[in-house]
């Protein structure tokens, strides 16, 4: 077998893996980024889109952001609709005064995959890794089944892990290894759909049918949710169904018109959690979805991956380069307060969105309708405090 080495193996390249390697790469650590898809799989992926302040700054830090400020715009409102009326939000004049930029993810990892190969780094496509050795040793490795079939063992310091849920890290963890898990029991049809956006605000429709969300992605591509039973495969509903139930539940006859299009892509996503604690298990370090999955709710899952990608990179340079091991040590319990909280604010939004009513589909009208949580967040100050803070910030 092809055996091959590096101070740190990276394990994906979704925003967690490839922030890590450029930040690893601009201070001298040699690494390496084995990605399981091709390079056009990993580029054209929609994912998620809003960057909260907080990751737009990490980014600017290592020179990372100049297509997000050419391209991206920034973006501070957000509309909740019932059938009883709507209200507005302004965050950036609430909370902490803060902002998002909406970027489509696909976007950025194409931008931080060009930044990363342009500055002679090194990135495996078609690498599929297969099972992490050693872990709890300091010579750890990686068996990795490249793009041709052959199998290349990767002999390394550390390995990090930010392959995402279904990945090789998860699987390389001890039994002692905490692992929570969370079926939010609702799922959404997520579309994303080639025409402009509808409002100039993020929508959120809470209506007996369902929930029904809006984000804005570029000037001419636009996400819409729908929820819809659990088992819903992608493609069951027609284009014709599907613009029947944004209408209905946004209140497009009341509120105006939505801009309809083709449907470009679809999926399904059940809303679900998890966390994996430690984040650390020897020289294997989780960071991204492999650490902790994030239901879509508050878009938070793309902003903590830079977040903790920041700090590992911190601590692995501070290790390898000045055989300092303290931010490694305690990069686990670093993290894990940020993850707690984002994860309480997503289920907190799965709550506000749904209602314990709402997670059925087409459920009889919740009583005392408007809700209680949306009528404060309208009335209250104070709410839409906490709230602007929690839904910008991570
Ligand atoms: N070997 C190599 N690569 C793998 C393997 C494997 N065994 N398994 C998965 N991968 C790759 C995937 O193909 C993907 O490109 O790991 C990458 C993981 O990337 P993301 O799923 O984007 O995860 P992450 O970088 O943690 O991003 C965090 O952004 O939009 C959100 O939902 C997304 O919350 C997630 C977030």
């Amino acid at each position: 077998m092809d055996e091959r080495t590096a101070d740190v193996v990276i394990l994906g390249a979704g925003p967690a893996g490839l922030v890590l390697a450029n930040l690893l790469r601009r201070d001298g650590v040699d690494c390496v980024v084995l990605e399981r898809a091709d390079r056009e799989h990993v580029q054209t992926r929609a994912r998620a889109g809003f960057l909260a302040a907080n990751s737009v700054r990490v980014l600017d830090r290592h020179g990372l952001s100049a297509g997000l400020h050419e391209r991206g715009h920034t973006h501070h409102t957000c509309e909740f609709r019932t059938e009883e009326g709507r209200f507005r939000l302004d965050y950036s004049g609430l909370g902490l005064g803060e902002q998002h930029t909406v970027y489509p993810q696909q976007h950025l990892v194409t931008d931080l995959l060009a930044q990363f190969l342009d500055s002679g780094g090194q990135v495996r496509f078609g690498a599929e890794a297969l099972a992490v050795h050693d872990a709890d040793g300091e010579r750890p490795s990686v068996s990795v089944r490249e793009g041709d079939g052959t199998t290349t063992r990767w002999r390394a310091r550390y390995v990090a892990g930010c392959d995402g849920r279904h990945g090789a890290a998860r699987t390389a963890l001890p039994p002692t290894t905490r692992y929570q898990h969370r079926d939010h029991q609702v799922s959404w049809l997520g579309l994303l759909v080639e025409a402009p956006p509808s409002l100039d605000a993020v929508g959120y429709a809470v209506h007996p049918r369902g929930f029904a969300g809006h984000m804005a992605r570029t000037a001419t591509t636009t996400r819409y949710y729908l929820q819809c039973e659990r088992g819903t495969p992608a493609d069951a509903w027609s284009e014709e169904r599907i613009w029947e139930e944004l209408d209905l539940r946004m209140g497009a006859q009341k509120y105006g018109p939505l801009h309809r299009g083709p449907v470009i892509q679809r999926t399904v996503v059940d809303l679900q959690s998890d966390l994996l604690e430690p984040l650390r298990h020897g020289s294997l370090l989780l960071a991204g979805d492999a650490a902790s999955l994030l239901s879509p709710s508050a878009a938070k899952g793309a902003n903590l991956a830079i977040l903790e990608a920041e700090l590992l990179a911190g601590a692995l340079a501070d290790d390898l380069l000045r055989a300092d091991p303290r931010g490694l040590d305690t990069y686990s319990e670093r993290c894990l307060p940020y993850i707690h909280r984002a994860q309480a604010f997503s289920r907190w939004m799965i709550d506000l969105l749904h209602g314990p009513e709402g997670r059925d589909p087409a459920p009889a009208p919740p009583r005392g309708w408007p809700r209680a949580d949306l009528a404060s967040l309208r009335d209250s100050r104070a709410e839409q405090d906490w709230f602007a803070e929690h839904y910008v910030g991570v």
